[in-house]
């Protein structure tokens, strides 16, 4: 426990269990926990969106009214819980009584800057009313980039807030939030002022410049990420400006919540196992053939679970899949997203029905399924700032396949690089050959090496990403933000 808690007001707009797209969800959800439980006084703030679960169960707090130079707005703020850390839930129709969080099909809504302007001024206000004043405002991905450039730039004197400093951690700096200027009419001329630093083109603001920018300390959710952020090839064209902060920029790898995913305990499976006795994995691997209709044959199953998007690197493995399902395998792939990858996968299917399964759904329960049920897991992403599924797939003795780049590089240990410590496979170059390269020596160990595939399995489920780790890391940077002498970790 802590005897001086820092007061940390944490802004995310996707939390695990009340709204989620992403991993940024997970991640906003198991941090503040852990947070707490280390005893920081932590409090979570974020949208109150039309599809929140858990509706029914948030109390109302307040009326606040935003004034601008045009007109008010006027927003309610609304409590619950999430076990024992409050999360401050903001309200405004217009802004957030929406189908979903940020796009309507493949179509992001066209205010998103104004949505999210709103929401980042409101939560100064929101923090006033409430009497909290944050040490650190630790804001999450471009939806919350401005904080930092409000505060530095219209709060840097403001009796509440001016000892308060800001961490903004990057959990994928591929979406930067670029936005017409004219959008930011709620900052009150704030956004005219900007210097060149943070404008995209001539009439663009890209809010995670903003954040890179002006807040005090900036993480990436894992230290080979952090790395990639500054060269060229990795940074989603923004190293010049990760160089400015260099000094200010770590990476912190994400824990995995083994409360979820842990495959001894995990209600979503039909059994359970541990690395002491495997025997439950194949009664799941035989619920997974039922369930996705293949055959109930002894062949390797590579699974795969994401969100349908290039990011994941669909456009290696579609080619690689065309020669590798000529093998004696099975491949089960789970998600939704972009429907040209949709498109592609089903006529895959079609061409290959006995072998992949393409299950175009986003279900928490056939995730769970396939990482206990599958022998490996592909994540051949193109970059994956820290990635959880190759987590939780050495957690379920899956081993995961992946390309090595961002966290897959920082967590999973490869077959061909260090035998004796491997937990899985790791492929370099993104073309389609060297994926199935991998692809087909993961096979050969499977069938020629069952002993060394088996040892793999019970290294992989040891390997373990605690968030306590993380926690001790997030307070050392918040403690070097506000200037404080770190404290000796035990
Ligand atoms: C984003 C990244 C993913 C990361 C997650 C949580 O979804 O793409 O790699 O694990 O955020 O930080």
């Amino acid at each position: 426990m802590t005897a001086n808690p820092v007061r940390i007001l944490f802004i995310a707009s996707e939390v695990e269990s009340l709204a989620k797209t992403g991993g940024l969800a997970d991640v906003a959800k198991s941090l503040p926990l852990a947070l707490k439980e280390h005893g920081q006084d932590v409090r979570i703030i974020m949208p109150f969106y039309k599809t929140l679960k858990r509706h029914d169960e948030a109390e109302k707090l307040f009326d606040l009214r935003l004034h601008t130079n045009h007109d008010d707005i006027e927003y309610s703020v609304y409590r619950l819980m999430l076990e024992d850390v409050p999360v401050y839930l903001i309200q405004q129709h217009a802004y957030f009584e929406r189908d979903q969080l940020y796009s309507e099909g493949e179509f992001a809504y066209d205010d998103n800057g104004e949505r999210f302007s709103f929401f980042s001024r409101a939560v100064f206000q929101v923090a006033e009313a409430l009497d909290f004043k944050p040490d650190i405002f630790h804001c999450n991905d471009w939806h919350t980039a401005l904080i930092p450039y409000l505060l530095k730039q219209k709060y840097a004197h403001h009796p509440f807030f001016c000892n308060s400093k800001s961490v903004l951690t990057i959990h994928n700096a591929a979406f930067q939030g670029i936005f017409e200027k004219h959008q930011f009419h709620l900052l009150e001329g704030l956004a005219d002022g900007l210097v060149d630093q943070i404008l995209d083109g001539y009439n663009c603001l890209n809010l995670l410049k903003a954040g890179i920018r002006y807040a005090d300390k900036i993480n990436a959710v894992s230290p080979n990420y952090a790395q990639e952020l500054l060269t060229r090839l990795g940074s989603h064209g923004l190293c010049d400006y990760f160089e400015q902060r260099r000094a200010d920029l770590v990476g912190i790898l994400n824990g995995c919540d083994y409360s979820d995913w842990d495959p001894a305990t995990d209600h979503l499976l039909p059994t359970n196992y541990s690395s002491s006795d495997l025997s439950g994995k194949a009664v799941c691997r035989h619920t997974l053939q039922v369930k996705t209709n293949l055959a109930q044959i002894d062949v390797p199953i590579f699974g795969m679970v994401c969100r349908l998007t290039e990011q994941k690197g669909f456009y290696l493995l579609l080619p690689a899949l065309q020669q590798f399902l000529r093998h004696n395998v099975q491949v089960v792939i789970v998600g939704t997203g972009d429907s040209g990858i949709v498109g592609e996968l089903e006529a895959l299917e079609k061409q290959w029905p006995d072998k992949l399964r393409f299950i175009h759904a986003y279900s928490n329960e056939l995730a769970h399924l396939v990482e206990a049920g599958a022998d490996f897991f592909l994540m051949p992403s193109l970059f994956e700032p820290c990635g959880l599924n190759q987590m939780y797939s050495l957690a379920y003795a899956t081993l995961p396949i992946v390309r090595g780049v961002g966290g897959l590089k920082d967590t999973v240990v490869d077959y061909d690089e260090d035998p004796s410590q491997a937990t899985g496979h790791i492929f370099y170059d993104p073309e389609p050959a060297d994926l199935l390269n991998i692809l087909r020596r993961a096979l050969l160990l499977y069938l020629e090496h069952p002993e060394e595939f088996q040892a793999m399995r019970h290294r992989a489920m040891k390997s373990r990403f605690h968030w306590q780790e993380s926690v001790w890391q997030y307070e050392a940077l918040y403690n070097e933000a506000l200037n404080v002498s770190p404290v000796q970790q035990p």
